[in-house]
C-alpha cells in the first residue's frame, strides 16, 4: 500500500518533468529524464530485491505458524511441537524430507517454496523456539529433491 503510494507519487514526479522540460531546451529534458527514470528504477529496485528474498521467520510466519504456532510449541495432540524437537534438533536433511515428502496431515512444500526459502525456513526452526543447530545450504535441500 505504502509502496504503491511511493510508485504514484514517482509517477507523478516523471509527468511534472515532463510538463515543465517541454519549455526547457534538450539538454535539460534528457538530463531530467534520466534523473526521474533513475529514481524510479531505483525504487523498483528496492522494491523487487525486498521482496525477492524472505527471512526465514517471514517465511515460517506464512507457511507453517498456522499449524505449528507462531512460537513453535504446535498444538497438543494435532500439531507437534518444534521447540525441543527431536527430528528438528536431528538434523536439517531430516526436516528438509519432511517439507519435501510431507508427513501424514502435513502437506509437501515440493512445489510451493524453493531450495532457498526451504533453507532459510529450515534454519530458522533449528535455531528458534531454544533450538539451535548448524545451517543447511540451499545445495544440499537441491539434492535431496532429487
Ligand atoms: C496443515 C498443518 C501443517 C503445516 C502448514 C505445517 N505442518 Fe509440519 N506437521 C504437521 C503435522 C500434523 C505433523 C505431524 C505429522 C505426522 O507425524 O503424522 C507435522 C510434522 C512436522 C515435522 C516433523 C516433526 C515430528 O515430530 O514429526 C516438522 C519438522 C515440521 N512439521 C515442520 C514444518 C514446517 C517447517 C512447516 C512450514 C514450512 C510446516 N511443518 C507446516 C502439520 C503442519
Amino acid at each position: 500500500m505504502v509502496i504503491a503510494l511511493f510508485y504514484k507519487y514517482f509517477l507523478f514526479l516523471n509527468l511534472f518533468y515532463l510538463d515543465v522540460i517541454v519549455r526547457k531546451n534538450e539538454g535539460t529534458l534528457i538530463l531530467n529524464l534520466l534523473t526521474s527514470s533513475t529514481l524510479l528504477l531505483t525504487l523498483m529496485f528496492a522494491v523487487f530485491s525486498e521482496s525477492a528474498e524472505k527471512t526465514g521467520e517471514a517465511l515460517f510466519i506464512e507457511n507453517c505458524a498456522e499449524c505449528h504456532q507462531r512460537n513453535g510449541k504446535g498444538i497438543v495432540n494435532v500439531y507437534p511441537s518444534l521447540a525441543g524437537n527431536e527430528l528438528v534438533i536431528g538434523s536439517g536433511a531430516d526436516v528438509a524430507l519432511v517439507l519435501i515428502i510431507g508427513r501424514g496431515e502435513m502437506p509437501s512444500f515440493n512445489a510451493a517454496m524453493t531450495s532457498t526459502d526451504m533453507a532459510n525456513v529450515i534454519n530458522y526452526v533449528r535455531n528458534s523456539f531454544g533450538n539451535k543447530g548448524e545451517l543447511i545450504s540451499e545445495e544440499v535441500i537441491e539434492s535431496l529433491k532429487q
